[in-house]
C-alpha cells in the first residue's frame, strides 16, 4: 500500500475526518459537533468488517491502514481516530501515513484520568484494546502511582448493537464485569470503547448498587476536548461563516442500519455513501 505524505494543510476549510470499525465512533463525532458546530467532518465506518475488537493487531493495522488512505485521499485538516481498539494498536502507522495531526481517543482518556486525581482507575473495553495494555502503558507514562484494573468487556458491543440499552440482563452482564474492580475501590471508571457511552445509565446503576462511587469518563466526550484544543492550538477552526456539515461513508448498508447509527448519533443520518476500501 502507497504511503500518502502530504504538508500539513492550512485550509481551515477543509473537513475533519473520523474513522471507526463500524457505526460506534459516530458517538465520538456527536461529541466533536456538540463541541465544534461549525466543522465539516467526514465520517468512515468499517461496518462491512465491523468488529474490530476480537481480531489480531496485525488484522485491525491492515483495516485500520484502509480506512486512512480513504479518508486521507478525501483531503483532511485533521483525522480522528474515534476507535479504541485501532488507536490501541495501530496509532504510530496511521500516524507514519500523513503530516495532518492525527488523535487518538487513548490518548484522549488518558488525558482525563491524569486530571482527574484517582489513584485507583478502572478500564474497560474491547479484547483488543485490554489485551493491548495501551491504556495500562500511556496511564503509566503520564503518572506511574496510579493503579489501574483493566477488564475486557466482549458482549458490550453486541449488546449495545442490539439495542440492550437497559434491563436486568444487561445490567446483570455489567455487574458481572464490574464486580473485581469494585473490590478494588476503583475511583474512576474509563469507558474505553466507541459503544459504551450508550450504557452510562446502567453502568452508573450498577456501580451504586454495588456500593461504588467511582466517577465515570467516557472517551468520545474527552476525544472531541481533545479535538477542540488541537483545533485551537494549530488555529485550524472552520471560518465564522461555516455552517458545518456530516458525510457518512460506510462499507456496507445493512436493513438495520439506519437504525443503529441514529442510536449511536443522536439523529438520522442523511448524507451517506457506501464505499469499498479493502
Ligand atoms: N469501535 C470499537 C472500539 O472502540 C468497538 C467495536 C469493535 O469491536 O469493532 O474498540
Amino acid at each position: 500500500m502507497k504511503e500518502i505524505r502530504s504538508e500539513a494543510n492550512p485550509d481551515n476549510s477543509l473537513p475533519i475526518g473520523v474513522f471507526d470499525s463500524g457505526l460506534g465512533g459516530l458517538t465520538v463525532v456527536n461529541a466533536i459537533r456538540q463541541c465544534l458546530p461549525r466543522e465539516k467532518i467526514l465520517y468512515l465506518g468499517d461496518n462491512a468488517r465491523v468488529p474490530y475488537g476480537t481480531r489480531s493487531g496485525a488484522t485491525v493495522e491492515r483495516y485500520a491502514r484502509n480506512c486512512s488512505e480513504f479518508l486521507l485521499n478525501q483531503r483532511l485538516k485533521m483525522l480522528v481516530v474515534a476507535c479504541n481498539t485501532v488507536s490501541a494498536v495501530a496509532l504510530p502507522a496511521i500516524r507514519r501515513m500523513t503530516a495532518i495531526p492525527v488523535l487518538g481517543v487513548i490518548e484522549a482518556g488518558v488525558r482525563a484520568v491524569s486530571i482527574s486525581n484517582a489513584y485507583r482507575v478502572g478500564i474497560i473495553g474491547t479484547a483488543g484494546t485490554i489485551l493491548s495494555d495501551a491504556y495500562l502503558q500511556k496511564i503509566a507514562e503520564v503518572n506511574p502511582d496510579i493503579e489501574v484494573y483493566q477488564e475486557p468487556t466482549p458482549l458490550l458491543v453486541p449488546l449495545v448493537e442490539e439495542g440492550w440499552l437497559e434491563g436486568e440482563i444487561t445490567e446483570a452482564i455489567i455487574a458481572q464485569y464490574l464486580e473485581p474492580m469494585v473490590a478494588d475501590e476503583i475511583q474512576v471508571l474509563l469507558l474505553g470503547c466507541t459503544h459504551y457511552p450508550l450504557l452510562l445509565k446502567p453502568i452508573r446503576k450498577v456501580l451504586h448498587l454495588l456500593g461504588n462511587r467511582a466517577a465515570v469518563i467516557d472517551s468520545a466526550t474527552c476525544m472531541a476536548i481533545d479535538v477542540e484544543n488541537m483545533i485551537r492550538e494549530k488555529d485550524l477552526g472552520a471560518p465564522d461563516s461555516a455552517t458545518g456539515g456530516l458525510s457518512c461513508f460506510i462499507t456496507d448498508l445493512p436493513v438495520s442500519f439506519q437504525e443503529v447509527a441514529s442510536r449511536f448519533l443522536g439523529e438520522t443520518l442523511t448524507d451517506i455513501t457506501q464505499v469499498d476500501i479493502s
